[in-house]
């Protein structure tokens, strides 16, 4: 375990700032406080105290590998409109607020490091297959419709002359040139920047439990026993959240891991451009996409498992993903097959985020944003901060409180006068 408030860059703040709220002895000996502790250094985890921190809190990241996590492996879509389901309206509203802010978002990101996100603004062609593929493709349509969205009916003929690598049998497609792309990987490296530039204090190390000291949460004990004290903890460890041990069951987030498998191809350059746009279809029931990149990667996804902590990557797995993708754009076999990963999504019983402050004070959830990580990122990071500094979560996060899991207050029994 490397030292954990080593400081990494001159911009780094240390934890024994003559600021500290208050202090805590772990067994090691060593003192460390901060305003906010974040738990969880994935995109979520960063995008928070990379916020929190720019407003002036004194933050700390807890996690062995930050800007790891499931953006490793997700594709990057940006889908708020291609990734309707019927149910979700409300978290609708969270995901165009979310894409609405990613220009901008990038921008102040990349001017902050000096890195490229991979922000690609390319749109996305969502097609049909066969009959069925198409029925429910005209009702995903009717759907966005009712919900006031930019999304355009192609024939099979229109698609193609869009995206000439589509198989010949693509009957019908969906043209939604609002739903983008950026490449996770980057994103995070770029948080991570943006965090240590920001004077966020990296702890590279497991947080094993939650301190819970009077009725209120105070930081979090590492694996070596360490402690940090914070004023206010985040947990944001994806689908780890859901058992991280010492948070109480009536806060502890309803969160479980979804597997998903994505492999990942290159196209030299002799074949670009092979895709202009993402192209996703549901084959058989199950979706499929195809992400490409700028720089020539094509990220082929995703399996959708509930298989528990499970993140083998199987033949089966890699065969589905491959016979669906072949039956969309038949070249991808033509490609060299570079990268096969899987990674743990942070289902929820909603499919919608937890975020902001729980029955516990002291503790906000980031966690449960499923399959919208990484298009959530600027939201969450807003929304936390804005939490973390005046106790309340704005207008467009609040139906997303963690709240409305919590256990119903017990109703009180009239006792006769
Ligand atoms: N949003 C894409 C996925 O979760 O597979």
């Amino acid at each position: 375990m490397r030292s954990s408030d080593t400081p990494r860059s001159s911009a780094v703040r240390e934890s024994s700032d003559a600021r500290e709220p208050s202090r805590a002895r772990g067994s090691s000996g060593a003192r460390k406080a901060h305003d906010v502790l974040v738990v969880g250094g994935g995109v979520i985890g960063l995008v928070t105290a990379w916020r929190a921190a720019r407003r002036g809190l004194r933050t700390a990241v807890v996690d062995p590998e930050p800007g790891g996590g499931a953006a490793r492996v997700a594709a990057g879509m940006l889908a708020a409109v291609t990734e309707l389901h019927y149910g979700e309206e409300t978290l609708l509203g969270l995901n165009l607020a979310s894409a609405a802010r990613y220009p901008a978002f990038v921008a102040e990101l990349e001017e902050a490091t000096g890195l490229d996100v991979g922000y690609r603004a390319c749109g996305t062609l969502a097609v049909a297959l066969d009959a069925d593929d198409r029925a429910h493709l005209r009702e995903l349509h009717a759907l966005q419709t009712r919900c006031g969205l930019a999304s355009e009916w192609l024939s099979g003929r229109e698609c193609r002359r869009l995206e000439p690598m589509l198989a010949p049998g693509v009957r019908g497609g969906l043209r939604v040139d609002g739903d983008h792309q950026v490449d996770p990987r980057r994103l995070a490296a770029a948080l991570v920047v943006a965090c240590e530039r920001a004077g966020v204090v990296f702890h590279r190390a497991l947080a094993e439990r939650l301190t819970v000291r009077g009725d209120r949460a105070r930081g979090a004990v590492l694996a070596g026993g360490e402690e940090l004290e914070a004023g206010q903890t985040v947990l944001a460890a994806g689908s780890l959240s859901g058992r991280f041990a010492g948070v109480p069951d009536e806060v502890l987030p309803p969160v479980r891991p979804v597997k998903g498998q994505v492999l990942r191809l290159r196209v030299p350059a002799a074949y670009a451009p092979f895709l202009s746009r993402t192209v996703r279809a549901v084959v058989r029931g199950s979706h499929v996409y195809l992400v490409p990149r700028e720089n020539g990667e094509l990220v082929v996804g995703a399996t959708s498992e509930e298989l528990g902590w499970d993140t083998t990557v199987t033949a089966g797995g890699v065969y589905e993903l491959l016979r669906d993708a072949h039956e969309l754009v038949p070249g991808i076999t033509e490609l060299p097959l570079t990268e096969t990963l899987a990674g743990l999504r942070p289902g929820s019983p909603d499919n919608a985020p937890l975020l902001g402050p729980t029955a516990l004070p002291g503790l906000h959830l980031a966690t449960g944003h499923y399959r919208n990580g990484v298009l959530l990122t600027p939201v969450t990071g807003d929304a936390l901060a804005e939490a973390l500094t005046t106790g309340a979560l704005p207008d467009e996060a609040r139906p997303f409180t963690p709240r409305r899991f919590s256990p119903a207050p017990p109703v009180r029994q009239e006792q006769p006068a």
